[in-house]
């Protein structure tokens, strides 16, 4: 199946009103185990590679060509994107390692640093073909820190978004990131808030902590991307835990691998059906 772009995918889920799940890809068996729970819901997927995991390989093209493969062989549409990037040569360099979008981040900024280098990074995708998705209120809990307090403002949002023409805008309302249990709140008053007021799809973050209800609301009030790391994380590493501890003795990282593999599968599968509105 050819791959599709982001931009047609998140045009085809406003379309329809429904959502997409993105899923962080950090090691190959990740990625396999996302287009597998793809291909056996029969949904569309968006594989996302974020700077901190290209850091981790030490660089990005090795990862980054596994992906597109594994995209092309897919039997389900998959999307390709750069996640949580701040470095403008990475993002650049989306093109060439067959992504068709970026999130460009800038949240760490005060608002107007934010929203100049967002317009900057819009002016260039625009020019390069990349769908640029930008971030606006920072979601907590990028450096572990449990910070579900921070909100994003309507009313300054609207400004950025004309501001910056950006395609999409990650909105902090409840979520944080890295979170290993569902305990987040997500407000939804303010996310039917900035859906009315805001022109383009609205991404959540940190879903991984957000209970699957939660999810399935914030899918019927406008956020159309549902970004999804630290679940797979948790699966990966309990069968991992489960298959080692069963097998002490055992070398043969091919054993747990699969295993690990299987279990983001299925995480996947759900979260796929929760985003569609699948009961
Ligand atoms: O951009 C990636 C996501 O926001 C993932 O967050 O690891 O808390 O699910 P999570
Ligand atoms: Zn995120």
């Amino acid at each position: 199946m050819p791959v599709i772009t982001n931009s047609e995918l998140m045009a085809r889920a406003v379309a329809t009103g429904s959502a997409v799940a993105a899923f962080n890809v950090i090691t190959i068996e990740h990625a396999e185990g996302i287009v597998e729970g793809a291909e056996r819901a029969g949904l569309p997927v968006i594989l996302q590679l974020s700077e901190n995991a290209i850091a981790y390989h030490g660089q990005a093209r090795a990862i980054a060509a596994a992906t597109v493969e594994l995209a092309r062989a897919s039997s389900v549409d998959v999307a390709l994107h750069l996640d949580h990037i701040t470095d403008v040569a990475l993002m650049r360099l989306a093109p060439e390692l067959g992504y068709s979008s970026v999130m460009y981040d800038g949240s760490h900024h005060d608002f107007e640093t934010n929203r100049e280098l967002t317009r900057q990074a819009v002016v260039w995708g625009r020019a390069a073909g990349i769908w640029v998705e930008a971030e606006l209120g920072e979601v907590g809990g990028k450096d572990g820190a449990h910070a579900p307090g921070v909100r994003t403002d309507p009313d300054q949002a609207v400004r950025f978004v004309a501001d910056t023409d950006v395609d999409a805008l990650a909105v902090a309302v409840g979520s944080s990131h890295a979170m290993v249990d569902k305990s987040a709140s997500l407000d939804l008053g303010l996310i039917q808030r900035l859906h009315a007021a805001v022109p383009v799809p609205l991404v959540l973050h940190g879903s991984s902590g957000v209970p699957d209800a939660l999810i399935a609301e914030a899918a019927r009030h406008g956020v159309v991307k549902i970004n999804i790391g630290t679940a797979l994380n948790i699966a990966y590493t309990a069968a991992t835990r489960a298959w080692l501890a069963e097998h002490p003795t055992d070398v043969d990282p091919r054993k747990y691998g699969a295993k690990a593999r299987e279990s983001v599968a299925s995480v996947v599968a759900h979260y796929l059906r929760l985003a569609a509105g699948i009961p």
